[in-house]
């Protein structure tokens, strides 16, 4: 497996890392524990050494399987987690909260069920309106010092955001949605990470299964399936976008690969410090994901992918309103 490092810092991933959030939460019910492990140590066994998790996924669910799965090979694997969100009971109105208290219980938390003594990447999931960025950074500041966590990252973060922190404690990577569906980054957020040295993990890097072809217009999703409430997921719009799955797939079929490799081997192209977390419940797709990363896209196909993104307008929201809501820009 190809490594690469997390921006300036010497945090080295393998090139794609491993989303681990479906295995417990938001696409339906959970795997079964004993085939998460197994497919959790299959990915090991592959050269996979980054593995993405939460605090809120489950909520906490994820955290542990995640930690009794990796407990053997934690000495070869970097662990990260996230928090940010209120996940007891108690305090349903208030969907964020990083006030420094809560960010070091939900770190004792995570490392309880992670098995470990130190977070190797701790990101805050989403910027709190109400704690200042730089009181988030200094708590973080410390709990490095207290040996705790090693490095700090930010998720949906706007540009100015992650400057802030970046001033009070460097900020190790950005996780944000970034795909072939969805480009935002590209205008504000990549150049600062570029100039700060920041790496870049994209999260849904396969538009939440959309761009690998295995969804159309006719699929339905069930309650507990969190894209029952993306409008990017309505028929409608999956009809409409289905344009730029085709124009995947007949890139992918000349190419001899499939599509789900190519939406993975453009991200690995844009920028050397970018490392994908695509997630998936199955071996053989985390196979076929994996091999992405021997996939080379010629400056000819990233030319003709970037003439068919410019055909095709995508439509639908990619997060209902109450989420989009807590996006930080
Ligand atoms: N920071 C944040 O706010 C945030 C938000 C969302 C996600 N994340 C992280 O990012 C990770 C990845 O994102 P994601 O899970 O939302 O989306 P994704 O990786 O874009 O897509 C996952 C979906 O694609 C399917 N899939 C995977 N490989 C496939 C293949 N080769 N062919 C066909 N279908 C395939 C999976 O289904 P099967 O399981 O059936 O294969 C699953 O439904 C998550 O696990 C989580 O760790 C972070």
């Amino acid at each position: 497996m190809k490594k690469r490092f997390l921006g300036n810092s010497n945090l080295e991933v393998s090139a794609l890392g491993l989303g681990c959030m479906g295995l417990s939460h938001g696409y339906g019910p959970a795997t079964d524990k004993h085939q998460a492990i197994e497919l959790l140590r299959a990915a090991v066994e592959r050269g996979v050494t980054f593995f993405d998790t939460a605090e809120v996924y489950g909520p906490f669910l994820n955290e542990e399987v995640v930690g009794e799965a990796l407990k053997p090979f934690r000495d070869r694997v970097v662990i990260a987690t996230k928090f940010g969100f209120n996940c007891s009971n108690e305090n349903k109105q208030q969907l964020l909260n990083s006030r420094p208290e809560h960010i070091r219980e939900a770190v004792e938390g995570s490392l309880r069920r992670l098995k470990t003594d130190v977070i190797d990447l701790l990101y805050q999931h989403r910027v709190d309106p109400d704690v200042p960025i730089e009181d988030v950074a200094g708590t973080i500041k410390d709990l490095i010092s207290e040996g705790k966590v090693k490095y700090f990252g930010l998720s949906e973060a706007s540009a100015q955001t992650i400057r802030r922190a970046h001033a009070i404690q460097p900020v190790t990577a950005l996780q944000s949605e970034y795909s072939l569906w969805w480009r935002e980054p590209e205008d504000e957020i990549l150049p600062v990470l570029e100039e700060l040295g920041i790496g870049f993990v994209p999260f849904s890097p396969l538009g939440k299964g959309f761009l690998t072809g295995a969804i159309n217009a006719n699929t339905t999703f069930n309650d507990d399936d969190f894209r029952s409430k993306v409008p990017r997921f309505n028929a409608e719009a999956l009809e409409a976008n289905e344009q730029l799955v085709t124009l995947l797939a007949d890139l992918a079929s000349q190419k001899g690969v499939t599509s789900a490799q190519i939406a993975l081997a453009w991200l690995l192209a844009q920028k050397p410090w970018i490392v994908p977390i695509p997630g998936t419940t199955k071996l053989h797709r985390l196979e076929e994901n994996l091999n992405a990363v021997d996939v080379t896209l010629t400056d000819n196909d990233l030319q003709k992918i970037a003439h068919a993104l410019e055909t095709v307008k995508i439509v639908g929201e990619r997060y209902p309103a109450a989420l989009q809501a807590l996006i930080n820009r």
